[in-house]
């Protein structure tokens, strides 16, 4: 007999949400509104009322309590939006009861706990995948083409940093039994970036991490790629704003502004600098968190596959950043 779980490729995917998160109200709902391929089934908080509130404006149904949801079986998939200190736990309750998982970014504290849930996904069958969203916008893409077209010669380094201004006290990011902290909410998106743009086969040289409030406020790190490639990544809690990138050639640079954050409105913000002169790149607009959700329910329905293979090189580069700020050396 067919379980009700099962749906052919062309059906949307059943989604149920697990936490009335900020970025699944801001961003993730409102793109999966927009989503052919998927359908807002029911969302569930610790709070009726916060269901409730979430549930009227997607046109879902409200559930109270997270378990009650991975219950259901009119669901094929969840989205965690969960603070990352306690995502391992839904994770592997969402995966067990047979749901393929979109997991907020990153998906755990530690490679270890990543290298667990990969393997159980594998293991079961069922996709598992971060909500990075900026690896689904189309920018990147265009940057990488002009330095592979020679743009501005040989690379030899990325700088790249992620900030946002000071938090609300009682935000997860400062909660340390949550997984608070600048590396794993913003540090990770430079690090992201390095990877896409330089490979995986790099060297963290240095690494230091400022503390506050039980957590890392910000921190900066150095990274060495193949052929002396260097890059220089600088994130925190409580800066001013700024989201970018530079490339740096041999002969000119590339600029990326609002690299991780672009609404799907903007029209990139890509500067090639070259000689005395520079030019906006024309690039159209793009939905980073449609494309996301989309890549994800290709995955569901066995359109296309999803590699997990980037969720533990990032794990993995994010626990040896931690490793080289320790002066202690552990
Ligand atoms: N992909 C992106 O672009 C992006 C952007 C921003 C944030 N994020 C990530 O998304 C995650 C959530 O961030 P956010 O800013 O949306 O945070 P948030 O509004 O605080 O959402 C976290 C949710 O987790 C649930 N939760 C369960 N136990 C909790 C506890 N003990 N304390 C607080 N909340 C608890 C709450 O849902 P209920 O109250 O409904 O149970 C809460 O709404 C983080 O990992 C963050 O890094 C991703």
């Amino acid at each position: 007999m067919l379980s009700t779980r099962e749906g052919t490729e062309e059906e949307p995917v059943r989604l149920g949400v697990v936490g009335c998160a900020d970025i699944a109200w801001r961003r993730v709902l409102p793109a999966a509104a927009e989503a052919s391929s998927i359908t807002v089934t029911a969302i569930a908080s610790r709070d009726s009322g916060k269901a409730r509130r979430f549930a009227e404006r997607f046109g879902c149904e409200a559930v109270t309590g997270y378990k009650a949801l991975l219950d259901r079986d009119d669901i094929d998939a969840v989205y965690i939006p969960l603070p990352v200190g306690i995502r391992h736990d839904w994770v592997e309750t969402a995966l067990h009861r047979g749901l393929h998982v979109l997991s907020e970014k990153p998906l755990t504290t530690d490679a270890s706990s990543a290298e667990f849930l990969v393997g159980e996904a594998h293991r079961l069958g069922l996709v598992l995948m971060e909500a990075f969203a900026f690896r689904h916008h189309s920018q990147h893409r265009a940057v990488a083409r002009l330095v592979e077209e020679g743009a501005i010669g040989a690379v030899r380094s990325l700088m790249c940093e992620f900030g946002v201004p000071e938090r609300a006290d009682d935000d997860i990011r400062y909660r340390p039994d949550l997984g608070g902290g600048a590396l794993l909410d913003v540090g990770v998106y430079p690090l992201g970036i390095t990877r896409a743009l330089l490979g995986d086969d790099l060297r963290v040289t240095g690494a230091s991490l400022s503390f506050g409030r039980g957590v890392d406020l910000g921190g900066g790190v150095l990274i060495e790629a193949p052929e002396g490639v260097t890059a220089q990544l600088g994130f925190g809690l409580g800066t001013g704003y700024r989201n970018t990138y530079t490339l740096w050639g041999e002969t000119g640079s590339i600029t990326v502004g609002r690299a991780f954050t672009p609404p799907p409105t903007l029209t990139p913000l890509v500067d090639l600098e070259s000689g005395s002169h520079t030019r906006r790149i024309d690039l159209e607009p793009d939905h980073q968190f449609l494309n996301l959700l989309e890549a994800f329910a290709d995955g569901v329905r066995g359109r296309a596959p999803v590699a997990t293979d980037p969720i533990l090189a990032q794990a993995r580069l994010v626990d040896r950043v931690r490793a080289a700020s320790d002066p202690s050396g552990v």
